[in-house]
C-alpha cells in the first residue's frame, strides 16, 4: 500500500538469492503481502546464481552429515545450528526445490538422482546441475515469485538504511526517486549475501558490498564471526578470475604444483599430464580432498614455493560433464587439461548474529543465507551447505516473519541524490579498501598488519561519513557498507589470536600447515 511519504507491506525482503527467494515463499504461504528488493538490475545477478558444487543432501543420513561439517569447521560448528540444518535439509530440498520449482537435477545412469561429492564429505550426497547448480536453482525460483500474486520482485533498488524506532525494525529506506523511499513493513527481511566486493579476488559478483551486515550493525544488531572468510582454494589465477568447483576434486581433478619431474620419473603422476607433482597428500590425510582452509593454504603456500599451482581435470571427462565451466575456460584461452588456480575470497562464515529461525538482536529484523551468522559453519564451511542454508533458513525466518502488522514510524531523511560527484570518490576509496583487504586481512593475517589494516580503515570510513552528509548515492552506501563491514572483520580479526578454520594468524605458523612441509 502507498502512504503519503512511502508504502508499506507485510514483509520487506532485501536480497534476491536463495535465501531471499525461500524467505520470500514461505511469507507469502503464510498469506503476508512480500516485497523482495535487490539492487541487482537482474534479480538473477545474486550470488546464487555463480553457485557450482551443488545444494547438499543428508541422503537419508544426517548424523553423517553432521559430523561431517562438524569435522570441517574444526569443532566450531554450533551444533543445536547443525542440527537444524540436517534435521529440515531433505525435506525442504524436497518441497521446495524438487516439487515446486521442478529443478532438473542430474540423474545418473539408472534414473536416479545423481549424487556428486566435495572436499571434506564423506559420503556422495550433493544435488547438482553439472556445476553450474546455482543457476538451476535461482532462475526458476525468481520466476515462480514473479508468477506470485502476493509477491512483488522489485530490482534496481538499494536498501540504504533501516528505519528503526525502540528498538525494533520498521523496513528500510531505499533509493528511489525521490531522495530516499521509506517502505514500512510488518518484518525485515536482510539476504544481501557476503562481501567479495572487499577483495580484489572473489568468487562473488561485484556488488557484494556486505550492505545488510553494515546497515544492521549500524542499527544496532550483534554481528559475530566476522574473522572467519573463508578463501575458495581453487578459483583460475589470470584476468577475470572464476571459481574451479570443489566438484572437480570431488570426482577426481588433481592439484599439481610447478616442480616438473624430470623425464623418467614417474614420481606422484597418475595421468599423462605434463604438469607437476601433486602435493595435497603432504598436508592432510584426506589429500586433495582435505577441508577448505586448509586446502587453500598449501596451494598459496605450493605456489610461493613452485612458481604455479594447476587442477589437473585430465581424470574427468571435463568438456562433458563440467559444460559451464569449460566454456568458461575456452572464453579465457586455457587450453589442454590443466588450468592455473589460486585462492580467492569466497564466503563469509559469520555476520549478523540469528538464531534458529533466523531472528536478529532486534525485534523485527531477521537476517538469512551469507549475511546471516546461524552458528552452522563455524570458523570453516562445509562445501555445498551454503545454498542448503540458505534455502532452510529462508524459509524458517520468512514463516517467522508473518502476523506484523507495519507501523509508519519517523522515517531517516536522506540528502539530495547527486550520483555524478560521489562514483570517482567511491571508486578511488573503494580500490584503497580492497588494497587493504588483500594486503593485511586475506589468507594469513599477523596481528601488526591487522592493527594497520584497522587504522588505515578507520580513516577511510571517517572520510566517507563525512562526503556521505553532503550527498547521498547509492556508491557512497556501497563504500560506507564496505568500510563499516571491513571494520567489522578488521576488528573480530584483531580481537581472536587463534589460528583456526579460515582465520589463520601467521604468528601461529609452527602449529598449522601453511608451509610447505620440509623434505624428508
Ligand atoms: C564449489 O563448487 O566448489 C563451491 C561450493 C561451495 O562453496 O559450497
Amino acid at each position: 500500500a502507498t502512504t503519503t511519504d512511502g508504502e508499506t507491506t507485510d514483509v520487506l525482503v532485501v536480497g534476491s538469492g536463495i535465501a531471499g527467494c525461500a524467505a520470500a515463499l514461505s511469507a507469502a504461504r503464510e498469506g503476508a503481502e512480500v516485497l523482495l528488493l535487490t539492487k541487482a538490475t537482474k534479480p538473477e545477478d545474486a550470488s546464487t546464481d555463480w553457485a557450482q558444487g551443488g545444494i547438499s543432501t543428508t541422503r537419508g543420513d544426517p548424523e553423517s552429515l553432521k559430523q561431517d561439517i562438524i569435522a570441517a569447521s574444526d569443532g566450531t560448528a554450533d551444533p543445536d545450528a547443525v542440527d537444524t540444518l540436517v534435521n529440515h535439509a531433505d525435506e525442504a530440498v524436497e518441497d521446495v526445490l524438487i516439487d515446486t520449482l521442478e529443478v532438473d537435477f542430474d540423474e545418473a545412469a539408472d534414473g536416479d538422482l545423481d549424487y556428486t561429492r566435495e572436499a571434506a564429505h564423506s559420503e556422495f550426497r550433493i544435488l547438482h546441475v553439472d556445476a553450474a547448480t546455482g543457476t538451476h536453482i535461482l532462475r526458476p525460483f525468481l520466476n515462480f515469485l514473479d508468477d506470485h500474486d502476493r509477491i512483488e520482485v522489485r530490482q534496481d533498488t538499494a536498501a540504504l538504511e533501516l528505519i528503526t524506532a525502540e528498538g525494533r525494525v520498521h523496513g528500510a529506506v531505499t533509493d528511489e526517486e525521490p531522495e530516499g523511499h521509506p517502505i514500512y513493513a510488518g518484518a525485515t527481511v536482510l539476504a544481501t549475501g557476503g562481501v567479495g566486493a572487499l577483495y580484489g579476488r572473489s568468487t562473488n559478483p561485484d556488488d557484494a558490498t556486505g550492505d545488510g551486515i553494515a546497515m544492521a550493525a549500524l542499527a544496532g544488531a550483534d554481528v559475530t564471526d566476522m574473522e572467519y572468510i573463508q578463501f575458495h582454494p581453487t578459483a583460475y589465477d589470470g584476468e577475470d578470475p572464476f571459481l574451479l568447483s570443489e566438484a572437480l576434486r570431488g570426482e577426481g581433478a588433481i592439484l599439481r604444483n610447478g616442480d616438473v619431474p624430470e623425464s623418467g620419473d614417474s614420481g606422484a603422476r597418475e595421468t599423462e599430464s605434463p604438469g607437476g607433482e601433486r602435493f595435497m597428500d603432504d598436508y592432510h590425510p584426506q589429500g586433495d580432498l582435505a577441508p577448505r582452509d586448509v586446502v587453500a593454504r598449501a596451494v598459496e603456500a605450493e605456489r610461493e614455493a613452485t612458481g604455479e599451482v594447476v587442477l589437473d581435470v585430465s581424470p574427468l571427462e571435463f568438456e562433458t560433464d563440467y559444460p559451464a565451466i569449460a566454456e568458461k575456460c575456452r572464453d579465457r584461452g586455457i587450453e589442454g587439461d590443466e588450468i592455473p588456480v589460486a585462492p580467492s575470497e569466497h564466503f563469509l562464515c559469520g555476520g549478523i548474529d540469528v538464531d534458529d529461525r533466523g531472528r536478529t538482536s532486534l525485534d523485527r529484523l531477521y537476517a538469512v543465507g551469507e549475511c546471516a551468522r546461524t552458528g552452522v559453519h563455524g570458523a570453516n564451511r562445509l562445501a555445498s551447505t551454503s545454498l542448503l542454508e540458505g534455502l532452510v533458513w529462508g524459509l524458517r525466518a520468512g514463516e517467522d516473519a508473518t502476523g506484523f502488522a507495519p507501523d509508519v514510524v519517523e522515517a531517516p531523511e536522506l540528502l539530495n541524490r547527486d550520483p555524478d560527484l560521489p562514483a570517482r570518490f567511491a571508486a578511488e576509496k573503494f580500490t584503497r579498501l580492497q588494497q587493504t583487504m588483500d594486503e593485511y586481512l586475506g589468507l594469513e593475517r599477523d596481528p601488526d598488519e591487522i592493527a594497520r589494516a584497522s587504522a588505515v580503515l578507520r580513516r577511510l570510513k571517517g572520510e566517507v561519513d563525512a562526503y556521505i552528509r553532503t550527498r547521498t548515492a547509492r556508491e557512497l552506501y556501497e563504500l560506507r557498507n564496505a568500510s563499516v563491514t571491513a571494520l567489522l572483520i578488521a576488528r573480530a580479526a584483531g580481537e581472536n589470536t587463534e589460528s583456526i578454520g579460515c582465520h589463520y594468524v601467521a604468528a601461529d605458523a609452527g602449529e598449522s600447515m601453511a608451509e610447505p612441509p620440509a623434505d624428508d
